[in-house]
């Protein structure tokens, strides 16, 4: 299925609605893709819960603004508002039930005919009803700014429909040592080349182990375990996908000796627990991923490896989760959140000691 991009002709006159029509358009294109190219269950599954919270939360914005202006078709705009939520609703049982090709192909033309043709044509009808209506729209709008967690009226919510949610996960932050040197002391070509070298290595390490990447920064990333699975596999998950990265880079290192010498390292921090999940970022560029202490501890726990000198510290939590006792025990201090105030934590310096 060709899913057209969005473009100023489909613009409604509001910007958020716009933007949501935009976000939502990049979904689709990012479903359909993992469709084609008959990627994972887990990721389809991925952007079709994705698909189904954003289309959830964006009929109850759009009928609020609806209602603001005055819009005389509500009613009817938002029986269809309901019939598609019920259909994705049930897809995504159908698909739970039986992922299969059929069921792709339903999926598919349910994308194109319901919810595009929606946006395309159905959507455009309020726009007269909107314009010029920008206070109205302002203090209808001001409920729904948050589109995760707390973030819009509970009322409002349809049965079945999911926002983020709290949901106990596994964090890995990974940090690319020394890049200001690298920048300093090499080509800007071959940092570039050798920094996207890594980040493929990475992510497919992070892939193999069922994670999922969640953030960039530059010369790191935020990764996911146990958005699909239990908590316990995650945590083996991610101390087997950290184990892979570090064999990754010695290769690495191998490969671009006569270029960098040996300038690749990296230091992860991995913690485990409640965090809250959804889909968030820019509207061009939405991304599941996670906020809360135990992101920002396991952030703490990366660059604990700095100051201890080790290539990974993980929290003690993660460690009688996976039940793998690796490295040396040690005390984090680096937090003030009482939960993870002197978190009992471990600290490996070699690969070697990953050989569990
Ligand atoms: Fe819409
Ligand atoms: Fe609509």
């Amino acid at each position: 299925m060709k899913v057209l991009p969005w473009n100023k002709d489909l613009s409604v006159g509001v910007g958020v609605i716009d933007a949501d029509h935009k976000l939502l358009f990049n979904i689709i294109k990012q479903l359909n893709r993992a469709l084609e190219e008959g990627q994972s269950v887990d990721k389809v599954r991925g952007y079709l819960t994705a698909l189904t919270e954003y289309t959830d939360f964006h009929f109850a914005r759009e009928e609020a603004l609806m209602k603001a202006c005055g819009y005389s078709e509500l009613e009817e705009h938002r029986e269809i508002h309901n019939e598609i939520c019920s259909r994705l609703e049930q897809i995504c049982r159908d698909f739970d039930a039986a992922p299969d090709d059929a069921l792709n192909e339903r999926i598919l033309i349910f994308l194109n005919s319901w919810l595009v043709e929606h946006i395309m044509h159905r959507d455009k009808q309020y726009v007269p009803d909107m314009a010029g209506k920008d206070a109205e729209i302002a203090t209808a709008h001001a409920p729904f700014q948050r589109f995760w967690g707390s973030g819009y009226p509970e009322h409002t919510r349809r049965p079945g429909g999911l926002t983020g949610r709290e949901r106990r996960v596994v964090a890995m932050f990974v940090d690319l040592r020394g890049s200001t040197r690298l920048a300093e002391e090499h080509d800007a070509y071959d940092v570039v080349l050798v920094l996207n070298e890594l980040f493929v290595e990475l992510t497919d390490a992070i892939e193999r182990s069922r994670g999922h990447y969640a953030q960039f920064n530059g010369d790191g990333l935020l990764a996911l375990f146990g958005l699909e699975q239990e908590f316990g596999i995650a945590c083996r998950q991610a101390l087997e996908s950290a184990r892979d990265m570090f064999r990754r880079v010695e290769e690495l290192n191998k490969r671009f000796a006569e270029e960098l010498g040996d300038a690749l390292s990296i230091g992860i921090g991995i913690h485990g627990g409640e965090a809250i999940v959804g889909m968030m970022g820019p509207p061009a560029s939405p991304i599941v991923s996670a906020v809360g202490v135990v992101v920002n501890t396991a952030s703490g726990l990366e660059s604990e490896t700095k100051k201890a000198g080790c290539m990974l510290v993980y929290s003690q939590t993660v460690a009688d989760a996976a039940g793998i006792y690796v490295g040396d025990s040690g005390v984090y201090r680096g937090t003030k959140h009482p939960a993870h105030n002197e978190l009992p934590v471990r600290l490996v310096r070699s690969v070697s000691e990953l050989s569990y």
